[in-house]
């Protein structure tokens, strides 16, 4: 039985591997910034290496999950200084902890260490190339992870959304509910993907004792408008959804224009396919809005 310590465990992607844990054989070990009251979680600061050390030894934590981050890409823009120390810097003290103590990393990335400028879906040999402080803080953390010789296992993701905190797909729950039309950015496309189909992905991918980089992301891709557009239909909401431009919409972040993840390397490692984003998301809406 493998002890399985879970950092950021009360974000999206975290509360998904909690809901998973239950019936599996490994011990978990729940932990977030955070305490939310009754619930059985660990405080743990991730940018605390000491902190992490002791729980790592006292608890003998054959594998970390991390799931902390910052994720607030509009926001990181104007916060370097926070998004560098949670995206990169504390994920080097975690791979020099994970070196030390033998530990294997799983250390969750983006898409968004992407430019964009591809027109075809990322392979993991694709070079990373920023645009945004979320994604160039992301990509000095994965660097991190390569180069600090700890056994990792180095997960990109893409447009996670899920019941839990803010998310693109709650917020167009919300929009199309209460508006009569909407208007969405059409000229940025991406892989849709429910953080249940990442946290599972993610379990797979241990259980088949998979190391290095493996991208997994929800399948087939989707600009804003048509993920919008999808749950303004599948949820029975009568709003029209308008595609705009990205120039349209006031942001501060230069997002990729296409970041599609290739996750042919997932299915060769785990012999499983990938859930479509489309069902995923119908999947989803049912569980969430019954
Ligand atoms: N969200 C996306 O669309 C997306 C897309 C691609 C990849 N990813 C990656 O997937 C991973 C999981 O994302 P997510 O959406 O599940 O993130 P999330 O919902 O923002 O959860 C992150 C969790 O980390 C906690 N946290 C913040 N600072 C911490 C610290 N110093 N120590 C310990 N915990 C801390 C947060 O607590 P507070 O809420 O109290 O700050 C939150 O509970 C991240 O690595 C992210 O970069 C996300």
């Amino acid at each position: 039985m493998r002890t399985i310590l879970v950092t950021g465990a009360n974000g999206q992607l975290g509360r998904e591997l909690r809901t998973l844990s239950e019936g599996r054989r490994d011990r978990f070990l729940f932990s977030d910034i955070t305490q939310p009251g009754g619930e059985d979680t660990l405080s743990l600061d991730i940018t605390n290496p000491d902190a992490v050390r002791i729980v790592c030894a006292s608890e003998q934590v054959d594998v970390i999950i991390n799931c902390a981050a910052y994720t607030d890409v509009e926001r990181a823009e104007g916060d370097l200084g926070m998004a560098d120390l949670l995206n990169h810097k504390a994920v080097a003290a975690l791979a020099d902890i994970a070196r030390e103590t033998g530990a294997l990393l799983v250390h969750v990335s983006t898409d968004y260490v992407f430019d964009g400028r591809s027109n075809r879906p990322y392979t993991e040999e694709d070079e990373p190339a920023p645009t945004s402080i979320y994604g160039i803080t992301k990509m000095m953390g994965e660097r991190a992870v390569l180069r600090s010789g700890c056994r990792h296992l180095l997960v990109r993701s893409a447009w996670l959304y899920s019941r839990y905190g803010k998310n693109f797909v709650k917020t167009m729950l919300t929009l199309t509910a209460s508006k009569r039309s909407i208007k969405v950015v059409a000229d940025q496309v991406g892989c849709p993907t429910w953080a249940a189909d990442l946290a599972e992905a993610i379990l797979a991918l241990l259980d088949a004792g998979a190391t290095g980089l493996v991208h997994f992301a929800g399948g087939g891709r989707a600009s804003w408008f048509e993920l919008a557009g999808a749950v303004n239909v599948l949820s029975g909401h009568g709003c029209q959804v308008l595609p705009i431009p990205s120039s349209e919409y006031p942001s501060r972040v230069l997002r990729p224009a296409f970041s599609a993840l290739d996750c042919s390397r997932y299915t060769a490692l785990t012999g499983r396919s990938v859930p479509q984003w489309h069902d995923s998301l119908a999947a989803f809406l049912k569980d969430y809005l019954s």
